[in-house]
Parts: structure tokens; C-alpha cells; sequence
């Protein structure tokens, strides 16, 4: 909000400034007594009625105008440095190829994992610690904050506020291979109380059916769980997203992808034919397999 108002503030001097010295261009023209001009004559210096002190007043007040804005612009640069409220939630963004890891932090150390999808409490500052899995890449969110590189061993904080909650969209600004244009995420903003429910779902293991746990969870810890994880369960890699809630993000495959049951078997089929080369393989699945994997990650809610 503060640099919205600044941007305003800065526009209308601006034009008050263009106006006002428009205007005194205007009338001095305009007002210009007519001289003679006499060929060979000296040209005598127009008697002095009190013009000097336009020139003063016009130079005191440009410098105050001058220096107000200036105070305003960097009292606000550093207002957007380090927000004054303590923040109450701490995430940990990585960059990878070519999708986001999202690391929510807590003090009691039950943190969890997701992906490409970030969820923020509406109106409370949320601060970013920013890495690089891999290459550099960079957080955009437009309506929320502005670019923030994300680089390999270093932690670039940033912030942001959704002042209304919604769904706000990012992406990768920075280009860090063939896939950068498919690294695209989400802020979903929340009332509070909601934040809170999906946050203590998302701390405990997703709830699958027996059935289909029998089918399909054996089938993706042998398969998938070298790169990917679930809790609760024997699957622990960290090459790949966490998938324990899977089905409670909008998007697959990096914000490029609806969430539907159709979407999903055409990326374990073809991960390779949407997104070249990234890191998933297309696995080599029996039906059966592919059948039970699916129905799993479909219960992963
Ligand atoms: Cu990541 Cu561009």
C-alpha cells in the first residue's frame, strides 16, 4: 500500500510541478513588454522590479519539494526492506528444475513440505527465505512482491502480504533452462482460520482408503518413492515433489497442469512429451501398477 501511495504522491507533484511552471512560462510570454530591436545598439539591461525574488522563492521552493520527496521515497524503500511486524509464518522456497519446493518452517519443528503451491494466512506478512536448488532462478509474484533471485548456497529473504485473499500467480523470472517458462506457482491467500485447518492437514499423513493402500502403496514406494515422498509412508525421496497431499493442490506438474484424475495419468505416462527434461522418467509400469499408483495418488488427500 505504501508504494502505491508514494506512486501517486510522485505523479501528482510531478504534474503540479509541470503545470505550475507551465503556467509562469505562459504568462511571462505573455506579459513580455515589446522592444525595438535597433541594429548595432547595445542592449540595455531591463530594469530590476523585484524579479530576483521569484528566482528565490522558486529555487526554496523546488528544494523543499525536492527534499519532501525524497525523504518519502526512501522512508518507503525501507519500509519494503524490513516490514515492521514481527512475521508469524516462514517459508523456505527452493528453485529446481524446473518446479518449486515449498518448506514451511515452525519453531516447534514440525515443519512439512509441498510444492508449487503456497499457502499465506490474508493479511499477516509472511517472510520467504529464497535458495537455489540447482541453478538461479527468481520468485515473481506480480500483486504480491517483486522479483527476488533465488541462488544456490545463499538465502535471499524477502516478504510478502496478501491484503484479500485469492489466488495470486507467479512464476520463474529468471531463465535457468529449457523448462523456465513451465515453472509457474501459486499463492493461495486464506482467511485465517482456513490457513490454519490446511495447515494441520498438511502436518498429518493423508488418510488412504485400505484398499487402495494395498493396490497401490507398495507399487509407488518401489517405483516412485526414490524421488518422491509421503508420510507416513516408506516413500522419502527429495529429488521430486512431496506428494503426502497431493490432491489438495489446484495444479500438477508445475502450475502447467489442471489437478484431474485424466491430467495425472497423462504426466506418469509422458512426463518427457510436457515437459522436456526434467527430471522425471516415464517409468515402465504394468497395468496393474499403473492402475494401483494411480488410484493412490488419487486418495492422496
Ligand atoms: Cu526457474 Cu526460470
Amino acid at each position: 500500500m505504501p508504494v502505491v501511495w508514494l506512486t501517486w504522491g510522485v505523479l501528482l507533484i510531478s504534474v503540479a510541478v509541470i503545470v505550475i511552471i507551465a503556467g509562469l512560462l505562459g504568462a511571462a510570454i505573455w506579459r513580455r513588454p515589446g522592444m525595438p530591436v535597433v541594429a548595432g545598439e547595445k542592449m540595455a539591461l531591463l530594469p530590476d522590479e523585484g524579479g530576483l525574488r521569484w528566482l528565490w522563492l522558486g529555487v526554496g521552493l523546488s528544494t523543499a519539494v525536492l527534499l519532501i520527496s525524497v525523504i518519502w521515497t526512501v522512508k518507503v524503500l525501507a519500509d519494503i526492506q524490513s516490514p515492521a511486524s514481527r512475521p508469524g509464518v516462514i517459508i523456505e522456497v527452493t528453485g529446481r528444475q524446473w518446479w518449486w519446493q515449498v518448506r514451511y518452517l515452525s519453531a516447534d519443528g514440525r515443519g512439512f513440505y509441498t510444492a508449487n503451491e503456497i499457502h499465506i494466512p490474508v493479511g499477516e506478512i509472511v517472510r520467504l527465505k529464497l535458495l537455489g536448488g540447482d541453478v538461479i532462478h527468481s520468485f515473481w509474484v506480480p500483486q504480491l512482491a517483486g522479483k527476488m533471485d533465488a541462488i544456490p548456497g545463499q538465502i535471499n529473504e524477502t516478504w510478502i502480504e496478501a491484503s484479500r485473499p485469492g489466488t495470486y500467480q507467479g512464476q520463474c523470472t529468471e531463465y535457468c533452462g529449457a523448462e523456465h517458462s513451465k515453472m509457474l506457482f501459486q499463492v493461495v491467500a486464506q482467511p485465517r482460520a482456513e490457513f490454519r485447518a490446511w495447515w494441520k492437514r498438511q502436518l498429518s499423513s493423508p488418510s488412504v482408503p485400505a484398499s487402495v493402500a494395498a493396490n497401490g502403496e507398495k507399487s509407488f514406494v518401489e517405483n516412485c518413492g526414490g524421488c518422491h515422498s509421503v508420510r507416513g509412508t516408506e516413500a522419502a525421496g527429495s529429488l521430486g515433489p512431496d506428494l503426502s497431499h497431493l490432491m489438495q493442490r489446484r495444479t500438477l506438474a508445475s502450475g502447467i497442469l489442471p489437478n484431474e484424475p485424466s491430467m495425472l495419468a497423462k504426466w506418469i505416462a509422458d512426463p518427457q512429451g510436457l515437459k522436456p527434461g526434467n527430471l522425471m522418467p516415464a517409468v515402465k509400469l504394468s497395468q496393474t501398477e499403473r492402475a494401483g499408483i494411480t488410484a493412490y495418488l488419487l486418495a492422496l488427500n
